[in-house]
């Protein structure tokens, strides 16, 4: 299974855009998915439009069990390979920037009741992913915080402009410090979104992160296409959207779900030996 949160400091810069793109790229290649929507927007649940759930990720954060992880979670509108565990903005209470805080472990434990095998989906009636994305939200709180406690890879998402740029530094600087705890954690690369050709501003941001980051900054950078606000708005992924620019992002995602599968996954989820225990 792989786990991998999308995250930015920065809110409005494409997170949301980039967990449907990959789950789209995931339900095209035939992987079961997950996508967790942690952010109290709701954006990644609004999208995916999944049915109504007796509980959400405030309650399965709050007493994390498989009980509650399979009452939280429920089916996408496009189709039986992509559930969604229900965002709620109950969970904004999670978020406070207490980074000692026993939660802080809640997310990897309650990804550690999902099921490795067939004797596990029947005993607990979850599914076998093979990839859980989630959708953080953009602040580096607590939320995100417990996110990086939980995922394998995270992937960095930033606009080419200068506060966004001083922003992915930030998350990047997160990610490191977190490393200390998860050593499994490994930051997937900075993905630059919403790309103009002929902006020069855009430009001199793209070398600017180049110079700060190196190999990390992904070398396909997402343009800006209305496609994928065509497809977000008809809910349905952008592979479906048949257009010349919507073929191009899809194809991007493609690559980018690719360098995730092929990521070696170090470990079997379990919680963290940063987990508090329980008060
Ligand atoms: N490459 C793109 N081309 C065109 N529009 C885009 C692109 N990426 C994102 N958008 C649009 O930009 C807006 C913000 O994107 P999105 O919601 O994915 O950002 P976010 O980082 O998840 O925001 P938040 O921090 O509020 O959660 C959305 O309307 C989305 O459709
Ligand atoms: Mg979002």
């Amino acid at each position: 299974m792989h786990v991998t949160a999308v995250l930015s400091l920065k809110g409005g810069v494409g997170k949301t855009t980039v967990v449907l793109g990959l789950a789209g790229s995931a339900l095209k290649a035939g992987l079961r998915t997950l996508v967790i929507d942690l952010d109290p927007q709701g954006n990644a649940t609004t999208a995916l439009e999944p049915e109504p759930t007796e509980t959400t990720i405030a309650q399965a954060m709050e007493r994390p069990s498989a009980a509650i992880l399979a009452s939280s979670i429920a089916q996408s509108s496009w189709g039986e390979e992509v559930d969604v565990l229900v965002g709620s903005e109950d969970i904004e209470r999670h978020n406070h920037p207490d980074p000692t805080s026993q939660r802080l472990g809640r997310l990897a434990q309650l990804l550690s009741a999902l099921p490795r095998d067939d004797d596990a989906v029947s005993a607990t009636g979850l599914a076998k992913y093979d990839l859980v994305l989630i959708d953080c939200p953009p602040s580096l709180g607590l939320l995100t915080g417990a996110a990086l406690v939980a995922v394998d890879r995270a992937v960095l998402v930033t606009e080419p402009t200068i506060f966004a740029v001083s922003g992915v530094q930030r998350a990047f600087e997160a990610v490191q410090a977190e490393r200390e705890h998860n050593p499994d954690l490994q930051p997937l690369g900075v993905l630059i979104n919403r790309y103009r050709t002929r902006s020069a501003e855009h430009e001199f941001r793209v070398g600017e992160l180049r110079e700060l980051f190196g190999p990390l900054v992904l070398n396909a950078l997402l343009p800006d296409r209305t496609a994928v606000q065509q497809a977000q708005g008809a809910g349905v992924p952008i592979q479906r959207w048949d257009t010349p620019g919507a073929r191009e992002i899809s194809g991007q995602f493609d690559a980018l779900l690719g360098r995730i599968v092929r990521a070696r996954t170090t470990r079997a989820h379990r919680p963290r030996a940063r987990q508090a225990p329980e008060a």
